[in-house]
């Protein structure tokens, strides 16, 4: 195992850790901003250490594309071709697949795809994900899984979820590094609670590093998920990791770290920031909307990142959309947010102040009560 994973406080289920990776020391509850060509779109290396960023996200399916794991492996990893030097985590590229692409098509074999380079037919099979993974060389590497939209219901579920269980094995077989990167498996099993329980005793059994929650945020309502994620923190170990997929919004970051998740990506932050949108304490701001135009105030007063400290509300409004330093001021401010996010969790867990950081943060959101 080349991790190592040490609750430091607690709060009810809610866990504040230390994840030691051979990459980098990271704290959790912990965000990881989602890259897909080995970069932030818009934020340099210096820029993503200055905001405390510890791990980032790489995608198995755009890197193994382009530039593609031979030449990655040849340049020896992807931490040296990009020269960051903390943790990288990433995604085994079938999920990506499935929701860029509906072209693809899942067998037992893998997953087949039509590639959008030369529109070839090609097959991801899950000891070609890991050889991939293998060589982009990332901290953390995910299983190849057979992920359904949340509201999908019937037997495709189910076979989804025995699939991936079968799947893990196979991955965990062609798994060359297991002493310097740590093999994720991603519990499926839809909104059924059955299926998420067998699911769950798989993937436990075969003690893994860590554990992901997959196969949600894909538009099911907040109740479910929230109630996935809840059986699926009971149920995993406590002294593993566990990452919940594609979350989140911040409001779910801290649903889901008070029912015991520790790590989370999402391209939202960077996402919205490029359509003009900041995240701030009390929600969103617009920042196209008219009355920017002339407001002198930073984006959040109460933010003491570089964009916050040296620009205002009315010269963001001028960029947004009209140049790309527009979005790389609000990427920065997101990110930045997130990080400030992650945190505040960590120490107010820590410092036994968990509650009163979350009724805060819920009194930002929600000054109505609503
Ligand atoms: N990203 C968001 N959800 C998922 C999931 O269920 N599986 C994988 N592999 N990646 C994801
Ligand atoms: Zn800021």
């Amino acid at each position: 195992m080349a991790l190592r994973f040490e609750v430091v406080g607690r709060f009810n289920r809610a866990r504040a850790a230390r994840l030691t990776l051979p990459h980098f020391v990271c704290q959790t509850p912990l965000f990881m901003p989602v890259g897909t060509q080995g970069t932030i779109k818009g934020l340099t290396n210096n820029q993503l250490e200055d905001i405390g960023c510890q791990i980032i996200l790489g995608n198995t399916y755009h890197l193994a594309l382009r530039p593609g794991a031979d030449l990655i492996d040849e340049l020896g990893g992807l931490h040296k071709l990009m020269n960051w030097k903390r943790a990288l985590l990433t995604d085994s590229g079938g999920f990506q697949m499935v929701s860029l692409l509906h072209l693809a098509d899942i067998t037992e074999k893998g997953v087949t795809f039509q590639s959008p380079v030369d529109g070839k037919r090609m097959l991801l099979t899950p000891e070609e994900s890991i050889q991939i993974q293998n060589k982009i060389g990332a901290d953390i590497i995910m299983a190849l899984d057979d992920v359904v939209k949340t509201t999908t219901i019937g037997p495709r579920v189910e076979e989804a979820m025995y699939r991936t269980l079968r799947w893990i094995d196979r991955c965990l077989a062609a798994h060359q590094k297991p002493a310097v990167q740590n093999l994720f498996g991603i519990v499926q099993g839809g909104l059924d609670p059955v299926l998420r329980d067998i699911c769950l005793r798989g993937l436990v059994e075969r003690n893994l590093p860590g554990y992901a929650i997959g196969g949600l945020s894909g538009g099911e309502d907040k109740d479910s998920f929230w109630r996935v994620v809840a059986q699926c923190t009971a149920a995993l170990p406590e002294d593993k990791p566990r990452y919940v997929m594609g979350v989140g919004y911040p409001l779910d970051i801290v649903v889901c770290s008070a029912l015991g998740a520790d790590m989370y990506d999402c391209v939202y932050p960077t996402r919205t920031a490029r359509f003009g949108t900041a995240l701030i304490p009390e929600g969103v701001l617009k920042l196209k909307h008219k009355v920017m135009a002339s407001d002198e105030r930073p984006i959040d007063p109460t933010c003491s990142c570089m964009v916050c400290k040296n620009y205002t509300r009315a010269y963001i409004h001028c960029l947004v959309t009209k140049d790309a330093m527009g979005s790389q001021l609000l990427s920065y401010h997101n990110l930045s947010y997130m990080m400030r996010l992650s945190r505040d969790l960590h120490t107010s867990i820590v410092e036994g102040r968990f509650p009163q950081f979350v009724q805060g943060f819920l009194r930002a959101q929600f000054p109505k009560g609503d």
